[in-house]
């Protein structure tokens, strides 16, 4: 009986597909064709059809699903990912791992990979002064990004901090110490650190500590999309504070944690706080080597905790708390965590809303 009713696992990840203006495609949802990720009438006998995708736009690029166990058909949604107990793995001491070698740190504190992924270290990059606060440039247009911008910050400096915007932009924030009073056009919020914030499109902020900018400096990273070159820097804060999101802040939360086979991971900055097209996690991984994957997105990742390595096809960099890790679009990839407790990692993704889903 479970023969013909339950969904064969023709493979663990989805096929990524390029597909052609007004094609019609037909899913194979049995799983048993031997033309995936495309149907060739193995369901007959099944209790299952195949799923019909009309390619609406030229070039559109689209992941269908391989294990047959989304619940997006025809298309990835990451549920392939907890069919396994374990998450896939590589072997960092295989004879091939071994031969790739370790990337210097270079200029502006940046270890250039393959195909523009880095890794950028915050402590050493050289800071701009404004007002109160240090800031530098992590991933804009001028370090090789397509869609994401993302700016570190201290406070402390002489002087008020400034007040900041991005224009029409998304931005999300994340505190990555200290306790921070973030004011969003006008409307004032705690952050605690490791909380993540939502600043809508034209919204302005300022970052201080807590009692009217005095208390310990605050870190924090700021990720505006679509990109910015820079920040603006504004005389004084606007009132148009959007009040059809009123919730901005999202703590930490073990309660929301999302398991992910051995790894798990708490959505922050997403809908939920209104933010449609940028969504910021904070994930763990455990001592391991993930086996290397691409994504549709791009993606930033700010280690917290932990140490690790960054690896792409034949280069690797050393990762440590308080570096930023710029992946491309479909840039091969595997971040390995060498800690024992191993790895706590902050990720936004643009343009996305699903970090589970990778082919
Ligand atoms: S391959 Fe099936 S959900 Fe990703």
């Amino acid at each position: 009986m479970a023969e013909t009713t339950q969904p064969r696992i023709a493979r663990h990840k989805a096929y990524y597909t390029e597909l052609e203006e007004g094609r019609t495609y037909l899913w194979c949802r049995c799983g048993r064709s031997r033309s995936q990720p495309f149907c060739d009438g193995s369901h007959r006998g099944t209790d299952f059809l195949p799923v019909r995708h009309v390619a609406a736009v030229k070039g559109e690029e689209v992941l269908f699903c391989g294990c047959k166990h989304t619940k997006t058909p025809p298309f990835c949604d990451g549920s392939h990912n907890n069919l396994l107990a374990d998450y896939p793995e590589d072997d960092p001491g295989s004879e091939a791992n071994r031969a790739i070698p370790e990337v210097p740190c270079g200029e502006g504190g940046r270890s250039i990979l393959n195909g523009g992924c880095y890794v950028f270290s915050t402590e050493r990059a050289p800071k701009h002064e404004r007002g109160g606060l240090r800031w530098c440039t992590v991933i804009g247009p001028e370090l090789g990004s397509i869609h994401q911008s993302q700016f570190h910050f201290e406070t402390g400096g002489a002087g008020d901090p400034p007040v900041i915007a991005f224009g029409e932009r998304d931005v999300v924030l994340f505190v990555t110490e200290g306790e921070a009073e973030v004011t969003i056009s006008g409307r004032t919020f705690a952050a605690k650190t490791h909380s993540g914030v939502y600043v809508a499109p034209g919204e302005a902020f300022r970052v201080t500590g807590p009692g009217d900018g005095g208390g310990a400096p605050v870190k924090f990273l700021a990720s505006a999309c679509p990109r910015a070159s820079a920040p603006e820097w504004l005389d004084r804060m606007p009132d148009n504070f959007d009040a059809a999101h009123p919730e901005r802040v999202v703590p930490l939360d073990p309660a929301q944690r999302q398991g992910m086979a051995n790894r798990y991971f708490q959505m922050l900055v997403d809908r939920s706080v209104g933010s449609e097209v940028v969504t910021q996690f904070i994930g763990h991984i455990p001592l391991s080597k993930a086996e290397p994957h691409r994504h549709l997105y791009e993606e930033t990742l700010i280690v917290l905790s932990g140490a690790g390595c960054m690896w792409t096809e034949n280069l690797k960099a050393p990762v440590e708390a308080g570096d930023v890790i710029f992946l491309p679009r479909k840039q091969l990839h595997s971040l390995e965590a060498t800690s024992p407790e191993g790895m706590l990692v902050v990720g936004t993704i643009y343009p996305g809303d699903n970090p589970a889903i990778n082919y």
